[in-house]
């Protein structure tokens, strides 16, 4: 079993599909996840269990990797459903996610702005660039930049989920080109379709950081060194001249305008 431990969670899904299931049982979404560089110990390390419940999965994991030796796996089937505990994020990390629900809030007003999309007019024109404006200066600006030049220095960012990550940026601000071109040529169709794209990819991506990344980043910090973060998350913040409150009454407004 030492050796599974090593061993990518994706293969071993692959392998043995019903340790899918068992994890999913324990609120870990290794199955669709779309990350994949995960090793068996990595989920145990991002995902903190109680000692008799990482003891539980696991034996359940042996089990059925090694159906053979029929091997007692312990666990009372009125508490496999088990809830996930909550991840409880440093303050700099947890600064991070919070951003995170500001940019979900955007997202989610995605398909109703695509809905009324009119680049006829100054005011239909209005959401839109507002809309890119929140995504250039809150998502990119203000978080992603504290993400890339700050955070990610801390760590050898030459491993592969950095580089996913590295990469979902880099997308998202190819996005962002496109939807500027698109409301200059008034190009509706174009602005549509990078739109949509870009909800899609930041939503996975946000995934991606809340559930995988920051526990796993959280976990390998210092204490020093989250005294450091939070000293230089806040030096950036003051100085990079982003106004999150502006940001925040654009989505109450829009919020409130698709209300039904
Ligand atoms: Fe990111
Ligand atoms: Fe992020």
């Amino acid at each position: 079993m030492e050796a599974y431990k090593n061993t990518g969670i994706k293969d071993i899904i692959t392998e043995f599909p019903q340790v899918a299931n068992i994890l999913e049982e324990y609120g870990i979404g290794c199955g669709p996840c779309t990350v994949g560089i995960c090793l068996l110990k990595d989920i145990l390390d991002i995902h903190k269990m109680a000692p008799e419940k990482e003891q539980e999965l696991m034996s359940r994991i042996q089990a059925a990797i090694y159906p053979e030796r029929n091997i007692k796996t312990n666990h009372p089937v009125e508490t496999a459903q088990t809830v996930p505990t909550p991840h409880v994020f440093s303050p700099p990390m947890q600064l991070l996610v919070d951003e995170h629900v500001v940019i979900k809030r955007w997202l989610a007003l995605i398909p109703s702005v695509i809905e009324s999309i009119d680049l006829a007019t100054d005011e239909g024109v209005k959401i839109i660039v507002d809309g890119i404006d929140l995504i250039r200066s809150y998502a990119d600006r203000l978080h992603h930049a504290k993400e890339e030049d700050i955070l990610f220095t801390y760590f050898d960012d030459s491993e592969k989920i950095f580089q996913v990550i590295y990469e979902d940026h880099r997308i998202a601000r190819n996005h962002v080109k496109k939807m500027l071109a698109a409301v200059e040529t008034k190009d509706t169709a174009a602005l549509n379709q990078h739109l949509t794209d870009y909800g899609l990819l930041l939503a996975e991506h946000i995934k991606k950081e809340d559930e995988i990344l920051f526990p796993w980043l959280d976990k390998e910090l210092a204490e020093e060194q989250i005294v450091e973060l939070t000293q230089k998350f806040d030096k950036e913040d003051g100085e990079i001249g982003v106004e999150p409150q502006k940001y925040l009454s654009y989505l109450d407004n829009l919020e409130d305008q698709f209300k039904e």
